[in-house]
């Protein structure tokens, strides 16, 4: 079989996606229009030729935008479900997802409804199309720490739902160590921690993550090359980055898929994954994005696999639960 084929038909797992990340312009129409919410375009199609980006900034200032249409519980059940039977389509086996708490309770939107919505679609989707999951709570970097800490707060009671907690958002100039104790607290309450870190930030900001915040994986983490002691010390401990190549594309963290670093990664023992972020953003779930690296790159179906087995060892699966997958 061709190696599209191959892509679309191997059971895969996806570990950075930010659920406000799949909000569908079709979606956000609708769910609009039920609450009475202008959006700044009048159609679909104008929308979509909004989705042009220079850098992250320009990107998340849209991004939020969309996210402001989300009010009842009911919205974000639709637009978890909406991800999942999708996904589902791509075989996707287990999804590691984040959701953005402080997006919605900084417009008034309370942490439970938004957890609520998004926790009985999971559950859904675990009973009814058997993906498995765990959810991520990321804190806004652009933020301060105060309300980082608040968002923690409110996550204590839900802590049977949450496995994780991330740090996204606006990178330069908002460092890990700007919220190093959070994560201290965060990881007393028996959280895992997780960071975007080398997406647009220097090297730097990888190392703080792992010191400070005691990450068990980098999201993105393209930065890292720039450094062969941080390189070094991600293979030898294995840290896994979640790569995202359509989005590293579409936010000019790379100017072609074709000098993608994916093959140096690889070679320098480090442990990657092929992730989406933001589908409904950059043009593509996880098929695309495994097709377009494979394509830009000509990987082989042996070099396919290993990345598909790679999110297996950087998932949060159990062994016990990994062997049922496979
Ligand atoms: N929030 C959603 N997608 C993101 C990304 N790629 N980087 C930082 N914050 C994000
Ligand atoms: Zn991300």
């Amino acid at each position: 079989v061709s190696i599209e084929k191959f892509i679309e038909g191997i059971p895969k797992i996806e570990l950075h996606l930010h659920i406000e990340g799949t909000f569908e312009p079709e979606l956000m129409f609708k769910i609009a229009k039920r609450n009475n919410k202008e959006i700044k375009y009048s159609t679909v199609d104008e929308l979509k030729s909004a989705y042009s980006f220079n850098n992250l900034q320009e990107f998340l200032d849209i991004y939020y935008a969309g996210a402001n249409v989300l009010i009842e519980e009911q919205d974000f059940y639709d637009l978890t479900w909406a991800y999942l039977t999708k996904v589902h389509t791509q075989n996707l086996v287990h999804t590691e997802i984040f959701f953005d708490p402080q997006t919605h309770t900084d417009r008034g939107i309370s942490f439970d409804t938004v957890i609520k919505g998004i926790h009985r679609a999971l559950e859904d989707g675990r009973e009814k199309l058997g993906i498995t999951y765990k959810l991520i709570l990321s804190f806004l970097r652009h933020l301060d720490e105060a309300s980082a800490f608040e968002t923690l707060h409110q996550a204590l009671p839900y802590k049977k739902w949450i496995s994780g907690v991330g740090l996204d958002s606006s990178e330069v100039g908002n460092p890990p160590s700007k919220f190093e104790r959070v994560f201290t607290k965060a990881k007393e309450e028996g959280f895992i921690t997780v960071a975007h870190a080398g997406e647009e930030g220097p090297a730097e900001y990888i190392w703080e993550a792992v010191n400070l915040l005691k990450v068990t994986r980098i999201d993105h983490g393209n930065r890292c090359l720039e450094d062969d002691r941080l390189v070094k010390l991600l293979a030898d401990l294995q840290i896994p980055l979640t790569l995202c190549p359509l989005s590293n594309l579409e936010l000019k963290v790379i100017d072609d898929l074709k000098k993608y670093p994916l093959p140096e990664m690889i070679d320098k023992g480090l442990l990657v994954t092929i992730n989406s972020d933001d589908p409904a953003y950059f043009g593509g779930y996880m098929n695309e994005n495994y097709i377009g690296i494979a394509q830009a790159l000509n990987l082989s179906k042996k070099q396919i696999t290993e990345l598909v087995k790679n999110s297996f060892k950087a998932s949060w699966l159990s062994d016990k639960e990994k062997e049922k997958k496979i």
